[in-house]
């Protein structure tokens, strides 16, 4: 129920300026995030929630399987203001298993506008198509794709102007693959090599 909501609102309200009297005086006078968050639009998985974070400490954009198109000025605009004004330390993209989008992706079918969404992880199975084809175990292919995405996305984070400039000129944003779990609720680092992947798009995107 809608009315629900506002009544949630005054509560929450209330319970943070019980803990804390300047609690929002201190919020509006800015913000300066540590992270980057870019993860899923899956209701399950709430960014401040999974890490532990409080409003103001976490900068997030969500989107149907966390994926960073070269053409979607939404989560460009999102990296380049987190990097170039918040100058924030970690950029994290997480994805998640039991992920409805890259599901769908595994699917042929014809899902209308979603096709031209989800062909950003129709490209990472065709480029990982020789891992991906060997798993026999289905589940298993869907939860190596969810991290497979993951760590391709990463490699769209990195190949930013934004991130190669301000990263070569003070050794910040780095970029983290993580998956969460929705069965346990614990995420997991992918351990993507950051800096390998920098000196090997670098051959390419190269653009500070
Ligand atoms: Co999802």
């Amino acid at each position: 129920m809608i009315s629900d909501i506002f009544e949630n609102n005054r509560k929450w309200v209330a319970a943070c300026l019980a803990e804390d009297p300047h609690y929002f005086d201190r919020l509006s006078r800015g913000q300066s995030p540590g992270f980057l968050f870019i993860g899923c639009a899956d209701s399950r998985v709430p960014a401040n929630q999974i890490m532990g974070l409080e409003p103001g400490d976490v900068f997030v954009h969500r989107n149907v399987a966390n994926v960073v198109p070269n053409t979607d000025i939404n989560v460009h605009a999102c990296i380049q203001y987190a990097v170039d004004a918040l100058k924030v330390q970690h950029i994290v993209v997480c994805g998640h298993y039991g992920c409805g989008g890259v599901k769908a992706a595994m699917q042929s079918q014809d899902l209308g506008l979603l096709n031209n969404w989800l062909r950003e992880i129709r490209d990472v199975y065709r480029l990982h198509a020789d891992e991906l084809d060997a798993i026999a175990d289905e589940d298993a292919r869907y939860r190596r794709l969810i991290e497979l995405n993951v760590i391709e996305q990463c490699v769209n984070v990195i190949k930013t102007s934004w991130v190669q400039r301000r990263y070569r000129a003070e050794g910040m944003p780095r970029v983290h693959g993580w998956v969460y779990d929705i069965q346990n609720g614990l995420l997991r680092d992918l351990e993507v090599p950051f800096d390998k992947i920098l000196d090997r798009i670098r051959q390419i995107y190269h653009l500070d």
